[in-house]
């Protein structure tokens, strides 16, 4: 038998460890010979938090997520986002109210607000003498939630690999408007969402959630024919056997997803948000 310190022995370890994260992702086995690490583990690992424990994030980690989203890659290094770090339970509490009473972001010791920050080039476009027109496109404004994006994920990765725990909150944009009142935005910015941040509450925990079977998402060369039904129905089982689990109330994803995109009533007011941004100085052309 191989020594517990040897490579073959720490070797056989990782892979152990790889096949059950994938299968854990997928609830049935992905055969990937890669050579398993922690980065990869903290990745595939992740599953979204809305239980914490009161005690605060520790020193220094507000600074990490930021510098790890910093390091995501940024469109012509424009790095059109900023972020803010809400602790203020009075703030938090206005801040779920206007998200559908979310009890994770009072519980959360720490929300960070995402925002797409079109103002600080504004502003520099002024200072140079080159107004910022190409701000006005609809391009630029999904130009900054796609960066915002990438930079959040990575601090969510960043948190994830010092033992946080975090959920991000779409629900900020149900009123956006009075968001940024709350937040004292000025002018061409929007919080695209909000992420609560803590230790998980081990009373409570999370499990990963098992996602699509990849023949469902990934073709390659051009997009293709796939057993769409076949692989939806297989899906809906997996989430309902880790819906049980999880002694959560068993439906199919493919209802529940159905549910979430059928109409206006089901987009919590944000089928208002071309008007809202508008208000606040995106043209969107
Ligand atoms: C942009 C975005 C917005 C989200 N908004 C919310 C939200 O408002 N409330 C919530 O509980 N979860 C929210 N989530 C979390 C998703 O529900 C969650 O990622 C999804 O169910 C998959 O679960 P997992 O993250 O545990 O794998 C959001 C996720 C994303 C990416």
């Amino acid at each position: 038998m191989a020594d517990a310190t040897s490579l073959a022995y720490r070797t056989d370890v990782a892979a152990g460890r790889r096949d059950t994260r994938l299968y854990d992702r997928y609830r049935t086995p992905l055969d990937l010979s890669v050579a398993w690490n922690e980065t990869l583990d903290t990745i595939v690992a992740h599953r979204s938090v809305r239980a914490y424990r009161p005690d605060p994030v520790p020193a220094g980690a507000v600074e990490l997520a930021v510098a790890a989203a910093q390091s995501a890659p940024t469109s012509s290094n424009l790095q059109p986002w900023t972020v803010i770090a809400v602790a203020d339970p009075d703030r938090k509490a206005r801040l779920a109210a206007l998200a559908g009473n979310q009890k994770q972001i009072l519980q959360a010791p720490l929300f960070l607000l995402w925002i797409v920050d079109h103002q600080r080039l504004t502003r520099i476009g002024d200072r140079v003498g080159t107004p910022a027109e190409g701000l006005h496109f609809l391009e630029s404004f999904l130009l900054g939630a796609v960066d915002t994006s990438l930079a959040a994920q990575n601090a969510v990765v960043a948190l994830e690999a010092i033992g946080l725990g975090s959920c991000y909150i779409g629900g900020i944009r149900n009123k956006p408007a009075e968001v940024a009142a709350e937040l004292a935005l000025p002018p061409r910015s929007f919080a695209l969402f909000g992420l609560t941040v803590g230790y998980p509450d081990p009373a409570a925990p999370a499990s990963v959630k098992p996602r699509l079977p990849q023949k469902a998402v990934l073709f390659r060369e051009r997009y293709g024919a796939s057993d769409h039904a076949g692989l939806i129905a297989a899906y809906d089982a997996r989430l309902r056997g880790f819906q049980r689990e999880q002694a959560m109330p068993e439906r199919d994803w493919s209802e529940q997803a159905s549910q979430r995109v059928r109409g206006i009533d089901s987009l919590a007011g944000r089928h208002l948000l071309r008007d809202v941004l508008h208000g606040l100085g995106f043209r969107l052309d």
